[in-house]
């Protein structure tokens, strides 16, 4: 049995979070977990997340049910825990989905105090980012921002509101105010627009002169409320009574390098999805956590939206690339690139194609890059050195692998608390900072690649020797342990370390 498997029958409490810009795997991560745990908890972020699960050889994706409701009809207790912006209408829906598929959820648990996202959450965020321009940060546009800034402006509406008609429709009178004083310095035809979206309801909501409809929404929010009652509890409360008694699996959404927190600013989400974030979110404590699993795609990584990527696989021309063109876009101009394209930005599109990089809740191109150990530097700093890698078997035919081992800074004087950065320094544990990062340019390793298949593999000595040399050297550039060896979507393909 693996050092892994070992483990697992000592610890209690496991978090799995992404120690990159999210869509690392972390669905896949929890899904194989849930086996072992009694609960699984989502604990941030909303429906901007989106986490793939494959069940017999069938694809899902959750946005807001965490991963382990797959494992439901086993008595697995599934909670959305209260640092969740829970968005009533995306929740309904992914239930309804779940039984069409003959999947139960009678165990699943919504924290009363979990933030509500509203139809002004979403039509703020989308407004906000078309005017922004070339500053926009490329948000999924699910109202996480207005969401997470009314928690902390005091102006926030809880799912337990939803029980209580009277008191939603006077905190969403009150929610509204400045908001419908900046909307109305919008294009009202864009405000229009936003509103008529299939996810607000295709315009139910929309009032022509107050912009919002307030009593369309309370009735709205009102049927939601009869419909989630019996899972609306005090899962805080619930799961401080069983942590350490029982086994409870953190699901992380977002990142470390997308938290708020610990991430790089301006490109960040609204929440911390860093695993103290995590640990918060659920009503537990980072103390309460025995193993993080910082889940890392390898050897290489991907964004989506805005914001640096010092190993991004053809720079600027990949980054607006996948800004302003779609999956159709690409596969009409790009039919057939080749994964050893000399032409890195065709490289970078071959590796978004054998890996099926297209955003799970969006549909964008994600960006593609190669490993970065300052980045991950950065990031074990913050979860420990528990990792599990991902997706290898996207690169099984490319020819050589890079390994970006530190920056070499290239820009101007930049004071860093009592540090100066000057062009020509050498950065071996990144800066989480954008006006740093944006002049850093990679220095790479160069490996041999392994060019055969190992999505077979079910043993770490299945992996080929070019391959485990890659993850032995990593592990000693980071100063990470690997733990568990992702080689494929499927839950069977996975090695145990
Ligand atoms: P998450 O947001 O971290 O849960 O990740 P996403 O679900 O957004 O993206 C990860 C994608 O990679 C999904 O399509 C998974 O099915 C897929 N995936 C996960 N692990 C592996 C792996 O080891 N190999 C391959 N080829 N795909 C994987
Ligand atoms: P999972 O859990 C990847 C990114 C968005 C944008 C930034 C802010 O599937 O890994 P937001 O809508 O949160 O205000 O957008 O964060 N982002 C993600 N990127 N995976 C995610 O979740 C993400 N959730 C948000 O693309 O750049
Ligand atoms: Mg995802």
């Amino acid at each position: 049995m693996s050092n892994i498997q070992e483990l697992l029958k000592t610890l209690m409490t496991i978090a799995v979070i992404c120690n990159q810009w999210g869509d690392s795997g972390k669905g896949k991560i929890v899904d194989l977990l849930a086996q072992w745990a009694d609960m699984i908890v989502r604990g941030m972020g909303g429906n901007n997340a989106g986490h793939t699960i494959v069940v017999d050889g069938k694809q899902y994706v959750t946005h807001l049910i965490p991963s382990g409701i797959f494992w439901d009809k086993e008595g697995k207790i599934n909670i959305i825990g209260s640092g969740v912006a829970f968005n009533p209408k995306v929740a309904w829906e992914e239930l309804g989905f779940l039984s069409k598929e003959n999947f139960s959820f009678n165990n699943l648990m919504i924290a009363l105090n979990a933030r509500l996202v509203m139809p002004q959450h979403m039509v703020m965020d989308r407004a906000k980012e078309s005017s922004l321009g070339i500053d926009k940060i490329g948000t999924t546009g699910k109202g996480m921002g207005p969401v997470y800034t009314d928690h902390y402006a005091r102006i926030g509406l809880t799912v337990n509101d939803m029980l209580n008609p009277d008191v939603l429709a006077t905190k969403l009178r009150r929610n509204l105010v400045d908001k419908v004083k900046l909307l109305k310095l919008a294009d009202p035809e864009l405000i229009k627009q936003i509103m008529l979206a299939e996810d607000l309801e295709n315009g139910a909501f929309f009032h022509p002169e107050k912009i919002f409809d307030v009593d369309a929404i309370v009735e709205k929010y009102r049927e939601y409320g009869i419909f989630f009652k019996d899972m609306i509890r005090d899962t805080d409360a619930f799961l401080q009574k069983y942590v350490g008694k029982n086994k409870i699996l953190l699901e992380g959404a977002q990142g470390v390098l997308l938290s708020v927190d610990t991430g790089i600013h301006p490109g960040v989400t609204s929440s911390d999805s860093s695993a103290e974030g995590l640990a918060r979110g659920a009503g537990l404590q980072k103390s309460d956590i025995d193993m993080i699993l910082g889940v890392v795609k390898f050897p290489y990584i991907t964004r989506v939206g805005e914001g640096v990527f010092p190993t991004e696989m053809g720079g600027k021309e990949s980054s607006e690339w996948c800004r302003d063109f779609t999956q159709k876009d690409e596969k009409n101009n790009y039919p057939d690139v080749s994964i050893n394209a000399k032409n890195e930005f065709r490289q970078g599109i071959a590796v978004r194609q054998s890996g099926k990089e297209f955003g799970a809740t969006t549909g964008r191109l994600r960006r593609t890059g190669w490993i970065d150990l300052p980045l991950l530097r950065y990031a074990v700093s913050k979860s420990g050195p528990d990792v599990v890698i991902t997706k290898p078997d996207v690169l099984d035919e490319c020819l050589v692998i890079k390994v970006c081992t530190e920056y070499l800074y290239q820009g101007p004087d930049y004071h860093y608390s009592d540090r100066i950065i000057k062009k020509g320094d050498s950065i071996y544990t990144a800066i989480p900072h954008s006006e740093i990062l944006e002049h850093c340019e990679p220095v790479y390793k160069e490996f041999r690649g392994w060019l055969r298949g190992i999505g077979k593999a079910r043993v770490f000595s299945d992996l080929p020797a070019e391959l485990k040399n890659i993850i032995d050297f990593v592990e000693n550039a980071a100063g990470v342990n690997v733990r568990i060896v992702s080689v494929g979507p499927d839950r069977k393909e996975t090695i145990f370390v």
